[in-house]
C-alpha cells in the first residue's frame, strides 16, 4: 500500500496522523467508509460466507486473543441497522454485541422509540474484542472495514444509527466531535445515518440522555419519511 493510500485509510478512520511540517500532502483527504472499502478487495459474499470469513479472519492481532468473533445479531431483513464500536471482552466470549449495562440501556433506548431489539440488526465496526476493552486501533478498524460495508450492502437498511464516536467517525470518514455530528442526517451509500451518543457514555453522563432521546426521535422521523 502506498503512503498516500495509507494516509487516506487512517484519515477515513478519524485518526490523526502526525507528520513533519512540509510533508502534509493534499492527498491526505478524508474519505467516507464506502470509498475506503472500494479500495479494498470487493466481494460479493452472502451472509453465511461473510460470517465464516469473519470467523476465520486473521487480518489483525485481535485474532490472536479473541475467544469468538462478534459478527452481529438481529433481523437480517431489518430496516434499522445499529453500528457500535467493538465488543467488550465479555461480549467476545459470548459472541454477541451489546450485552451488559450498555446493552441493556441500548435495548431500552430502542424500546423508547417503539423498536424491539430483535427487530433491528446490531453490529460493530470491529468484530473482535480489543484486550482490556481498549479503543480499537487503526489496523483493527481497517481490517474490519470491508466486513461492515458488506453487511450494509447485504442488509440494505433504511436507516443506520451510528452508536458513539468510533462508529460515527468510521462510517462518515470524519473526525468532527460527536456533539457536531449528532442532530443532523448524514448519508452512506445514500442510506441516512443518524449519530447517537454511546450508551456506555450515557451511563456516565446521565444529563446527555435527553440528547440521545432526541437523536433517536430524529432517526425515527427520517425513517418514517424515507421508508
Ligand atoms: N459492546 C458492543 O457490542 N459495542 C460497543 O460499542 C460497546 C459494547
Amino acid at each position: 500500500m502506498d503512503n498516500a493510500t495509507r494516509l487516506q485509510y487512517l484519515d477515513a478512520m478519524g485518526i490523526d496522523v502526525w507528520m513533519p511540517r512540509g510533508e502534509v500532502s493534499s492527498e491526505h483527504a478524508t474519505l467516507p467508509i464506502e470509498e475506503v472499502a472500494s479500495m479494498q478487495s470487493s466481494d460479493n459474499m452472502g451472509w453465511i460466507a461473510l460470517q465464516k470469513q469473519v470467523e476465520e479472519c486473521k487480518q489483525c492481532i485481535l485474532s490472536n486473543t479473541r475467544v469468538q468473533t462478534v459478527f452481529g445479531e438481529g433481523d437480517i431483513n431489518a430496516d434499522w441497522m445499529l453500528v457500535g464500536e467493538a465488543p467488550s471482552q465479555n461480549e467476545g466470549i459470548e459472541g454477541k454485541p451489546f450485552l451488559g449495562q450498555a446493552g441493556f440501556l441500548l435495548t431500552e433506548m430502542l424500546r423508547a422509540v417503539g423498536l424491539k431489539r430483535s427487530s433491528v440488526y446490531i453490529t460493530n465496526v470491529v468484530k473482535c474484542s480489543p484486550p482490556d476493552n481498549k479503543d480499537p486501533k487503526v489496523a483493527e478498524l481497517m481490517s474490519c472495514n470491508g466486513y461492515l460495508l458488506r453487511q450494509i450492502t447485504l442488509l440494505k437498511p433504511k436507516i443506520i444509527v451510528a452508536v458513539g464516536r468510533v462508529a460515527a467517525h468510521t462510517l462518515l470518514g470524519t473526525k468532527q466531535p460527536l456533539s457536531e455530528l449528532r442532530g443532523v442526517v448524514h448519508r452512506v451509500n445514500d442510506i441516512p445515518v443518524v449519530v447517537v451518543y454511546h450508551p456506555a457514555y450515557l451511563l456516565r453522563s446521565l444529563l446527555e440522555k435527553r440528547k440521545a432521546w432526541q437523536d433517536l426521535q430524529l432517526a425515527l422521523k427520517i425513517y418514517q419519511e424515507e421508508k
